[in-house]
């Protein structure tokens, strides 16, 4: 399987975001990344429900919703209603992991779960037959245009090798200071997404760097 990209709206300019949104639609990207921050999770606050809603409209291309929230049980509904299709929680803000995946599933969106670069991979081992998307932290979560921190690729292989083993249907998606530089490693190593910020919205013509990305092997 090739892998895909998942531009990440974060670096896009707010201003503007209608517009990110439909570059993203017209581009070879194949969903759109959206980070929900509270303050407490992460020491950022970016945007929620209203801001997500305003922009559904354009694009059929899929929400993957990557939640840096405390306590994100109490929004499930929420994100489905306005538009999310993947919906992420993080490892380290779920008490009872099972029950939140369970909920997300029985909202008709896929379950992701998100590590922070210090959790270990062994931590999804009662878990990863449950999951749809494991979203692999790359840089310490909370801000965009950080380094991508080089372990990550030993965590990749760690991943790949317990998903294998355990016959588990989850993608890996690698998230944080993900470049040209580095998405032919990050590949190789057994990523299937590759969530780009800054790499595509502060380049001279985001378009082609999310081609870019797209055509590594
Ligand atoms: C970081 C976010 C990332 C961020 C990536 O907390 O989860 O999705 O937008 O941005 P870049 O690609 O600039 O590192
Ligand atoms: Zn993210």
């Amino acid at each position: 399987m090739s892998h895909l990209i998942a531009p990440s709206i974060l670096a896009a300019d707010f201003s503007q975001l209608g517009k990110a949104i439909t570059l993203i639609d017209e581009s070879e990207a194949a969903m759109v990344h959206i980070d929900v921050m509270d303050g407490r999770f992460v020491p950022n606050i970016s945007f929620g429900f209203p801001v997500i809603k305003a922009v559904r409209h354009l694009t059929k291309k899929p929400f993957d919703v990557h939640l840096m929230i405390v306590e994100p049980d109490k929004y499930l509904e929420n994100f489905k209603q306005v538009g999310a299709d993947i919906l992420t929680v993080h490892y380290e803000a779920c008490t009872h992991l099972h029950r939140t995946l369970q909920a997300i599933k029985a909202l008709k969106m896929k379950a992701g779960v998100a590590l922070n670069p210090h959790t270990p991979i062994h931590c999804l081992e009662a878990i990863i037959e449950e999951v749809d998307l494991v979203c692999l932290m790359s840089v310490n979560p909370g801000f965009g245009g950080q380094h991508f921190i080089e372990n990550t690729l030993k965590r990749i292989r760690q991943l790949r090798q317990l998903i294998s083993e355990s016959g588990s249907k989850a993608v890996i998606e690698i998230d944080g200071g993900v470049s040209l530089k580095n998405a032919a490693d990050i590949v190789e190593a057994g990523a299937n997404i590759l969530v780009a910020g800054s790499s595509v919205f502060k380049a001279e013509n985001p378009k082609e760097a999310i081609r870019a990305l797209r055509g590594v092997r």
